[in-house]
């Protein structure tokens, strides 16, 4: 089966989240399991520069705006997997990160820069592609910026692959001014309810969700949560009314890329056998932030988006209380401006128990997952989540709320889950700040018992996290998806 997977960004070529960890890796394991798999992405500066063996492919023509663009053929530095990129100067190598300038602020010609993304897609994706020998069966867009690849294709003339949309996050939608339906050479029958027509304006999001042939979700909680009011942002109903199509399947994560066994970023290798190498870690992670070195001090480790969804404002409401326990706080992420200086000013405050780094540091978001003790992701809502398995692996118990992936990925601690060596870490029963503080003091009884929180460490670091048996079900879906009418 040939599989075109489209993604704005690829781990290790370009990553701002979670969405390029996976495009980075579940490609590599569907290609394990016989699927003959591409992935298409904008050509940046960083695609461009870290793509190996890479030729020209083919000429892109006919784009709205811009004349031509070149598809160069590569391929991934670690895998090998086989990568399109679209190479177009004027849309993709700029300064500053793939959404946003150097100041933070979104480029004006994101609707262009994705819809031809999605354009390119489609037209690889069809009889007449200008790569006449690889034509794919399946075309997996991944998030709003493929979003209108299904929609390109539902009103092509022509034989054409099947289409599947992954939703990662329904809270990024891809909504722009109505005019862009022409400007993108989309037809004017597109732009109703029954399309890609979002209260006046058009969104790549919902183009995805309503002409793909199926949808896909990354846990199979929040697959039920995006068709709740609460949780859909708006789409609910039109998700709601395909519930029959939705798909949810857990994300895996690269377990070669973090294994604690053999991580060049951590001062000491460890394992689930033998975890005298964490301390170490936790020593080395002290000493370089400038917190107290301190064995027995529970240290409490944080790497995010500093925004709204990750429910960190509830983390800093509760610090206070926490420090006086002797806790220690290693903070890495970037954001909203208000959360940024919260965590700094903690810092500044308390400079031997609180460190925030903030920036975006790959690895240190290594050594932090290694070092510390717990990791907290309190999130409001969470697509899949890939923090608290990495934590997991890491044998740093994650304490996380009941929402999306976390609720499908970790088991809280209670007297059966630790009989039957299942558990693996600490769910809120609600997300509030009383409930993330209450639940942190109940995870510190645990830690000061040594040997259970060695079992519950142990746990995690046994759990298969890989995408084994994920990916699996992505080929069955494509199976699936491929004799639907
Ligand atoms: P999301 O995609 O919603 O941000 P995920 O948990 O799925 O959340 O994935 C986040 C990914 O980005 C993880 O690999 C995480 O380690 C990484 N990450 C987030 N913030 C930072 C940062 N400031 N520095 C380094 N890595 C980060
Ligand atoms: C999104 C979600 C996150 C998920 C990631 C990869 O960024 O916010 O929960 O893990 O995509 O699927």
């Amino acid at each position: 089966m040939r599989i075109l997977f489209v993604s704005s960004e690829a781990y290790p070529l370009i990553k701002t989240g979670g969405l390029a960890d996976v495009s980075g890796s579940l490609p590599a394991a569907l290609r394990e399991l016989g699927a003959d798999i591409r992935i298409l992405i904008p050509g940046y500066p960083a695609v461009l520069q870290n793509l190996i063996n890479t030729q020209p492919l083919a000429t892109m023509s006919g784009l709205p705006y811009i004349e031509s663009a070149t598809l160069l053929l590569g391929e991934m530095p670690d895998t090998k997997v086989p990568v399109i990129a679209i190479q177009c100067e004027a849309l993709y190598e700029r300064d500053g990160g793939p959404y946003v300038d150097s100041h933070g602020k979104d480029w004006d010609d994101n609707p262009l820069r994705f819809g031809i993304l999605s354009l390119v897609a489609a037209q690889l994706s069809c009889e007449d592609s200008p790569v006449s020998d690889w034509i794919p069966d399946i075309v997996h867009c991944n998030d709003w910026q493929a979003g209108l690849t299904p929609a390109y294709l539902r009103f092509m003339d022509q034989v054409r692959a099947k289409s599947i949309f992954s939703i990662h996050n329904m809270a990024f939608q891809g909504t722009y001014s109505a005019e862009w339906v022409s400007k993108l050479q989309l037809p004017a029958e597109s732009y109703q309810m029954h399309g890609l027509e979002y209260y006046g304006r058009m969104s790549f999001l919902k183009a995805g969700a309503y002409y793909a042939d199926a949808i896909a979700t990354v846990s199979p909680t929040y697959a039920l949560e995006m068709q709740t009011e609460a949780y859909g942002f708006g789409m609910q109903g039109l998700i709601a009314s395909r519930s029959h199509e939705v798909h949810g399947i857990l994300n895996g994560i690269e377990t070669h890329e973090w294994n604690p066994a053999a991580d060049p970023h951590i001062a000491k290798p460890y394992d689930d056998k033998n975890l005298v190498g964490k301390k170490h870690v936790k020593q080395a992670l002290q000493t370089q932030l400038g917190l107290t070195v301190n064995d027995t001090a529970p240290l409490l480790g944080v790497v995010s988006r500093l925004t709204h969804q990750k429910g960190l404002d509830m983390l800093l409401e509760i610090a206070g209380p926490l420090l006086e326990k002797g806790c220690q706080l290693a903070v890495l992420g970037n954001g909203e401006r208000e959360l940024e200086n919260g965590f700094k000013s903690l810092a500044v405050r308390y400079p031997q128990k609180v460190s925030a780094v903030i920036g975006y540091n790959e690895p240190l978001s290594h050594k932090i997952m290694a070092g510390v003790d717990m990791f907290v992701m309190p999130s409001r809502f969470e697509p899949c989540g890939l923090n608290q398995m990495y934590g997991m692996r890491y044998g740093t118990p994650p304490i996380v709320t009941s929402t999306g992936g976390l609720a499908d990925s970790v088991t809280d601690t209670n007297t059966q889950n630790l009989r039957h060596n299942t558990a693996t870490g600490f769910v809120l029963k609600s997300p509030t700040a009383h409930e993330l503080l209450n639940t942190i003091e109940h995870a510190l009884t645990y830690y000061a018992d040594v040997k259970t929180w060695k079992r519950i460490q142990r746990n995690g670091m046994r759990r298969d996290l890989s995408w084994k048996e994920s990916a699996g079900k992505y080929m069955e879906l494509y199976s699936q998806t491929l004799v639907k009418k």
